[in-house]
């Protein structure tokens, strides 16, 4: 079963969500190319699920248009989409074996039984469940009944794959496993997918690209390491990763913190206050400030946590601002950690440099 074929652009563009008075998503727009697994992160209540609610046809937008292969499908409703879902909390039917549950929307769309019964074997070898074809959905393990829904959704050869949420009842390690057995699947199979997360290093680990959702708004939609080492508001830096925020100004095409002058790759941006972003791996501890070619920022050591593999060390700095440095324990790093109330001094490369707005 190869999917690579049908797999659709979706051009979505100009969406409007109000639930009463309340806006739920604000003239939003998004494309996800063909074949593209595509991750929603966001805080709850962000609009994730209504989102994929409107793109699968269960709930109706008050505006705006989504296109599939170029062909508008707002008005259609859902069953005639051709769109797969995986709920969150599988919604598989208890009552029927897992057989029948994937059947179901072959049943729906009148596939005779001989090529019901082919499907679904193959789909139950996709998803590595070979012969429990005739096992009720009560007697399986959480990951099996997930992947149970995962056959389901992708039984019928949909275009379009949405999942919210599928693996947030897994326990950690099924989680971790299960990540790695949908990107593989998706691999192969090469199906447009949007998929919803608000675990941030789920979205990095799998996504193609991830769109990072705030109030009902996309903030930033890039590649994952992009995401990660270029955050474009304040909001994406905090919520993806780890971050300290320093303030800095901006004048005259420099960029101050303090009286010390930035080193940075990028241009300065305008004129007037902002936020450099410091994410704890990119801080490092300096023992010669002589120096150069590297930002450096006077401290004085709070608490060291020893963490076996690594360590995390919090640090004030001269304005009373917290920051995080956290390093791993090689032998040379371990034989000067620094002791609490000690006075250091860390660095930060120029090309590591991000400002964000301060807002
Ligand atoms: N049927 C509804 N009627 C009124 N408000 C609703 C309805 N469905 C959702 N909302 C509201 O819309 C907003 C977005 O909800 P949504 O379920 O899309 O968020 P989410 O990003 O999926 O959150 P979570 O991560 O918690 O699943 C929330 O404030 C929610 O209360
Ligand atoms: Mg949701």
């Amino acid at each position: 079963m190869s999917l690579a074929q049908s797999a659709l652009p979706i051009g979505i563009s100009g969406i409007e969500k109000r639930f009463g008075a309340v806006s739920i998503l604000s003239d939003l727009s998004l494309d996800v190319a063909a074949g593209e697994f595509l991750t929603l992160l966001g805080p709850s209540g962000s609009g994730k699920t209504t989102l994929l609610m409107i793109l699968a046809g269960f709930v109706r937008a008050n505006a705006g248009s989504i296109k599939v292969g170029g062909e508008e499908i707002i008005t259609m409703p859902p069953h005639k989409r051709n769109i797969g879902m995986v709920f969150q909390n599988y919604a598989l039917f208890p009552h029927m074996n897992v057989f029948h549950n994937i059947a179901f929307p072959l049943k729906q769309r009148r596939v005779s039984a001989a090529e019901t019964a082919e499907r679904v074997e193959r789909a139950l070898d996709l998803v590595q469940l070979k012969g429990l074809g005739e096992r009720r959905v009560d007697q399986l393990s959480g990951g099996q009944r997930q992947r149970v829904a995962l056959a389901r959704a992708i039984v019928f050869e949909p275009r379009i794959v949405l999942m919210d949420e599928p693996l947030s009842a897994l326990d950690k390690s099924l989680r971790e496993h299960m990540q790695i057995e949908l990107r593989n699947l998706h691999r192969r199979l090469g199906m447009t997918t949007v998929y919803v997360t608000h675990d941030q290093r789920e979205a990095i680990t799998m996504s193609d690209r991830i769109a990072v959702m705030n109030a009902g708004r996309i903030e930033q939609i890039d590649q994952p390491e992009v995401l990660y080492a270029r955050p474009r508001t304040k909001f994406v830096a905090g919520f993806i990763g780890e971050s300290s925020f320093i303030p800095v100004e901006s004048r005259n095409g420099s960029v101050w913190y303090e009286d010390r002058k930035l080193r940075m790759n990028d241009a300065a941006p305008s004129t007037g206050r902002h936020l450099m972003v410091v994410r704890p791996e990119k801080l490092r501890l300096v023992a010669d400030v002589g120096e150069t070619g590297v930002n450096l920022l006077p401290a004085t050591v709070g608490d060291v946590i020893y963490q076996g593999d690594s360590f995390v060390c919090y640090a004030t700095l001269k304005d009373g601002r917290q920051v995080t440095l956290r390093d791993y324990c090689r032998s040379d790093v371990l034989a000067k950690l620094p002791a609490p109330g000690e006075p250091i001094t860390l660095g930060i490369d120029a090309q590591d440099v991000v400002l964000v707005a301060d807002q």
